[in-house]
Parts: C-alpha cells; structure tokens; sequence
C-alpha cells in the first residue's frame, strides 16, 4: 500500500509536508489503523492518535483521502491507489495527525453536557418511557471525534461564536431528555446569530459522521423547537438573523 502523509514537526518544520511511504499488507492488515500502526514501527516518529481501536474513543479521526473518518473503522479494501493522510481540517496541527481541539471541547462544554435537574433525585432513579426514551436514539451514540465539525465550512470560519454541529447534537440531546429540567436555559444559550443559527444545512456533518448520525437534523429540530418557543411567548422575542435558512418540515 502506498500512502502520502501530512508530517508537522512544529520543532523542526516550518510548514506541513507531505511524505510518501509504502508498505506490504499483511493478512491482519483489516483495517486503515492496523496499517499505520505497521507503519509506525518503521517509522517511530510519526504521529497520530489512537485508543480504542473500535470506532468508540473518537480519538483517531482525520481526513482520509479528503474526507473526515476513523483510521480505525476504515477497510483496507475500500482504499485504492494511493492513501491521502492529513489532519482533521480546520484544527490547529500539534504534530503530524495530531490536532489541538481545546476549541472543540470548549464548544461542547459551552452547552452544558450534562442533566440539569434541580428536584431531587428519588430513591432509585429517574425513570423514563420507553417513548421518552427513544428520544435520544441518534443523539446519545456521538464520540465526539470532531469529524463532523472539522468538516463543517461555518464552524471553520466561526470555531469560537459557532458551538459546531457536535456540540449542537449534544445541546439537542439534553434539551429533548425527558429528566433534563432547563430546556429554557438551554435554548436562550443557543440564541444570537452564531452559536445556532451560523449552520447553512450544507450537510457535511452528517456526511462524514463515522456513528451514522444526523447532527444538521438535530440542528433544525433545535431551531422548530426554538421558534415554537418564541411563537409561545415563553421566551423574549429576538430579531431573526439575517439569512438565516428556512426550516423545511
Ligand atoms: S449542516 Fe450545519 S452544522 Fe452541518 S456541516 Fe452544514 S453548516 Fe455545519
Ligand atoms: S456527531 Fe458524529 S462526527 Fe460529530 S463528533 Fe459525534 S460521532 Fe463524531
Ligand atoms: S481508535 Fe478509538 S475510535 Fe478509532
């Protein structure tokens, strides 16, 4: 297999390069991961991360032949000619594949990721219907890899006012948990013309998610349930954004 890989060494580099490398497959060569890791024995100065191995820490995404994904859930066989290796765009390079995502996190602890409920917890737990329940189906599986919002062409222009389509997965995620007591709070969070609104529904995020999940679906939903909130009264009325896209169901 032949591969072409964005190097960075920020000591020694003053710009990212790329290097050629090639290397035999081997039987147990599955997927892309198990050839860099191959990789990384001839070469220990390459860099990139990795954990899990399973497609479940998020922490080995990049952009494979131009487009976001998982090293670790990437066929060998679905890869043809040479393979294209860089960074997650957008983010600023620590070294090779390795990324800063200090913004990301930052975006995502900005929506408050956790249950905000101020009643107190009863004796076992706080039960939910089956119904209630499946609400968060397509909202809870994110392992927060940033594939989506490093392919995201609004958050690449506004990473610190646009919270970026994972974190608005997650703000839906909450605001549609039946336990979650500060729905209000979280939609007044998300007001303004950039922490919800910058997203133009170009669909990128749910085109590279390697979980198969919609975050632009949650982003509109999130919009419908903000509006029907202000329709409500429940919240002060804002100005719309100017150019804000048009919710379609
Ligand atoms: S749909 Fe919205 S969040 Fe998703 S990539 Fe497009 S602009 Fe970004
Ligand atoms: S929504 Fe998908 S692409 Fe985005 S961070 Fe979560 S798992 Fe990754
Ligand atoms: S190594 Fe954990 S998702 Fe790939």
């Amino acid at each position: 297999m032949k591969l072409s890989i964005s190097r960075y060494n920020p000591e020694l580099d003053s710009r990212p390069y790329m290097q050629d490398y090639e290397i035999a497959l081997v039987p147990g060569d599955h997927m892309l991961l198990d050839v860099m890791l191959r990789l990384k024995q001839q070469d220990s100065t390459l860099s990139f991360r990795k954990s899990c191995r399973e497609g479940v820490c998020g922490s080995d995404a990049m952009s494979i032949n131009g487009r976001n994904g998982l090293a670790c859930i990437t066929p060998v066989r679905t890869l043809h000619g040479t393979v294209v290796l860089r960074p997650l765009p957008s983010f600023p390079i620590i070294r090779d594949l390795v990324v800063d995502m200090t913004n990301f996190f930052q975006q995502y602890h900005s929506i408050k990721p956790w249950l905000e409920n101020p009643e107190p917890p009863p004796e076992k737990e706080r039960l939910q219907s089956p119904a209630e329940r499946e609400r968060l189906n397509g909202a809870y599986e994110c392992i927060l890899c940033g594939c989506c919002s490093s392919q995201c062409p609004s958050y690449w222009w506004n990473p610190d006012k646009f919270v970026g389509p994972a974190g608005l997965l997650q703000a839906y995620r909450f605001i549609v948990d039946s336990r979650d007591k500060a729905t209000d709070e979280r939609l007044e969070n998300l007001r303004g013309p950039y922490r919800l609104f910058r997203c133009r529904t170009i669909m990128n995020c749910a085109e590279v998610c390697p979980k198969g999940l919609e975050p632009s679906h949650a982003i509109e939903k999130t919009r419908m349930r903000m509006l029907h909130v202000e329709a409500s009264g429940e919240l002060d009325t804002h100005t719309p954004p100017a150019g804000r896209p048009s919710i379609t169901n």
